[in-house]
């Protein structure tokens, strides 16, 4: 075969392997390729007749047919990659996804209705710049009574039904002696909310066996029953209403002297009367008073240079008020139904 016979043979043969190429749909290309490119293949069978050919022919040949070869095999993969990226794009405009549709919400968890108001009780009382504290639920006779006044086989301890673990050991029934183990670590000036749980066997629509308390208790030099209203004043408005007011009573606590009932006027009829305040027009919401110097002398702070108040509130009966709730029960039975309107 002359040089210009082969040149034309090539050429053809690149020329028909592109015509091919421009038909191929995306099966055919690796046959394609095989059949051009292939160990057995046009181009490859032309090349091994070269030993045929003159010598001085051959490396024109040789370059000619390995310049169509590279163009080939780019055509080649130009048009696969061309292939495969139309089927891709097929089948995603086949998926049809809209994005505009609202996604699945996580269901999501809150805080327990006690919780809430616990906190916000002591968020209160931080605005007036009390720490916050906490102590054990399992106290000693020591703290729970006899450090604050409450002498052996006195009846003021039957005020306060207690769980007894063994003798002298017991669940708390009142988050007050933490008052006396703050005393006995920290000198005055102290002011401090204390929130917590406290046990007493007591169960009915309003009584539950734990409950919740929050204690506080200022010391300092000079500090009055003015104080004590002050605050407590504060306290209801804040948590209530600005519009109410606050009453305070005469009552009985060993550990305070003197001791206070600490009311507020009925927040549904504004004092008029209702089944809330139950006609009085005033609801009670905890006990405080003077902290008394019996106290004191148990944690050495000297009652004639230091005096203080404490007051403790039930923070169910605060929650059952603030969110017309008439049984306790309903805080620890788990129902979302109930939980989630919080
Ligand atoms: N600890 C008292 C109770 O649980 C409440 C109280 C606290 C009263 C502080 C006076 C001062 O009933």
């Amino acid at each position: 075969m002359s040089l210009e016979e082969l040149k034309g043979k090539l050429e053809a043969l690149e020329k028909q392997a592109l015509a091919e190429l421009e038909q191929a749909a995306q099966e055919g290309i690796e046959n394609l390729r095989v059949k051009y490119l292939g160990k057995k293949g046009e181009l490859t069978s032309i090349l091994r007749g070269l030993s045929n050919i003159d010598a001085a022919v051959r490396p024109l040949i040789g370059k000619l047919s390995n310049e169509i070869k590279t163009r080939l095999e780019e055509k080649i993969n130009h048009k696969q990659n061309e292939l495969k990226e139309k089927s891709e794009q097929a089948a995603l405009s086949n998926i049809t996804v809209d994005l505009t549709l609202p996604g699945t919400s996580m269901a999501m968890g809150s805080m327990h209705p006690i919780t809430q108001v616990m906190e916000e009780i002591c968020a209160i009382f931080t605005r007036l710049n009390f720490a916050v504290v906490q102590g054990p639920e399992i106290e000693t006779d020591y703290y729970n009574f006899e450090a604050l006044n409450f002498p052996p086989e006195h009846p003021a301890r039957d005020m306060q039904d207690t769980f007894f673990i063994e003798d002298k050991v017991l669940l708390r029934t009142h988050t007050s002696p933490v008052q006396v183990r703050v005393f006995e670590k920290q000198k005055p000036p102290v002011k401090i909310v204390v929130p917590g749980k406290v046990y007493r066997h007591d169960a009915d629509v309003t009584h539950s066996p734990m409950f919740h308390q929050v204690e506080g208790f200022m010391v300092d030099e000079n500090i009055t029953f003015a104080d004590l209203k002050g605050v407590l004043t504060l306290f209801i408005k804040e948590m209530f209403g600005e519009q109410l007011s606050a009453r305070f009573r005469p009552d009985f606590f060993p550990f305070t002297e003197p001791s206070a009932e600490v009311a507020m006027s009925c927040f549904a009829c504004k004092g008029a009367g209702c089944r809330i305040c139950k006609n009085s027009g005033w609801i009670e919401i905890m006990g405080a008073g003077m902290i008394d110097p019996a106290v004191f002398k148990h944690v050495k702070y000297d009652p004639e240079k230091y005096s203080g108040f404490a007051f403790g509130m039930g923070v169910e009966r605060i929650a059952m008020l603030k969110y017309g709730i008439d049984n306790i029960g309903l805080f620890y039975e788990n129902d979302l139904r109930f939980l989630k309107q919080f």
